[in-house]
């Protein structure tokens, strides 16, 4: 349901995705690893429309994008990015805006729903990731937890095709990581198409069914997670794992 075909990303000369390609099936759950500064979150950003890929096609269904955009690209670009939805580390919730008015502002000035229904959608949305009692609470008096649960509601609430999560729990305190892993958890078993970059080894190792290792722009290796864990096949996959001191030794690591 999702093809990326030959995408490139270049800053200043400075190639961060070479030609990437990538088919993801629906109800996939893709994690992705990889030291830092190898692309993850610039391919996240593409797929969004957040960044303008020089070269390559992206096609969501039978809507398709090729790069470079022209001018007449402007409403599929639109029409593309109300597919897609994406978690951000930093949660980027508006902070005039209590949580439910977060979450309904999508509802209503993307989607022009009446202001009776995004409400109603809404609170639904915050009850499923759980901070519905909190709904009437601006960012700055929620927790980092409770932020980005909002913001997750934020993003279910659109009914997106593909949810991209970038990081979403590499700025929260530990103690408050669980809870935001626990709702990603829920929302992957419900069937949603995901793409998620995050350090949590162990978390990618449970939540995904597909992780993909990018390096240098390149996707270096590609399997199911028993298969990057356990027996990576790339050198800079394995130097990266016994780095992160995730490569598994038993068997019985993989039980979930
Ligand atoms: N707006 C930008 N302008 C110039 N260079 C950029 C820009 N955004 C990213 N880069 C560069 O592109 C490369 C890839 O960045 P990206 O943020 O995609 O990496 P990442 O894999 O997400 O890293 P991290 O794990 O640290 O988040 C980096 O070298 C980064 O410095
Ligand atoms: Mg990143």
């Amino acid at each position: 349901m999702l093809k990326i075909e030959g995408l490139s990303k270049k800053y200043e000369g400075n190639v961060v995705l070479d030609k990437i390609d990538l088919e993801i099936n629906k109800g996939d759950v893709i994690g992705i690893i990889g030291p830092s500064g190898t692309g993850k979150s610039t391919l996240l950003r593409s797929i969004n429309m957040l960044e303008k890929p020089e070269e390559g096609r992206i096609l969501i269904d039978d809507l398709s994008l090729e790069f470079p955009l022209n001018r007449v690209d402007r409403k599929k670009v639109f029409e593309f990015r109300s597919k897609t939805g994406m978690v951000f580390q930093r949660f980027n919730l508006l902070k005039h805006k209590t949580a439910l008015q977060n979450v309904m502002e999508g509802l209503i000035t993307v989607q022009k729903k009446s202001k009776l229904e995004a409400e109603q959608l809404a609170l639904t949305a915050l009850e499923q990731v759980g901070v519905a009692e909190w709904r009437n609470h601006y960012p700055k008096h929620l927790s980092g937890g409770q932020q980005q649960r909002v913001a997750i509601a934020r993003t279910l609430v659109m009914r997106p095709d593909v949810i991209l999560l970038d990081e979403p729990t590499s700025a929260l305190d530990p103690e408050l990581i669980s809870e935001v892993l626990k709702v990603i958890k829920e929302i992957a078993d419900k069937g949603y198409t995901m793409l998620l970059v995050s350090h949590e080894m162990n978390f990618i190792r449970k939540v995904s069914n597909r992780v993909i290792f990018l390096d240098g722009g390149h996707i270096v290796e590609d399997g199911s997670p028993r298969e990057v864990f356990k027996q990576p096949k790339n050198e800079r996959t394995i130097q990266f794992l016994q780095k992160m001191n995730i490569l598994a030794e038993h068997e019985e690591d993989y039980v979930i």
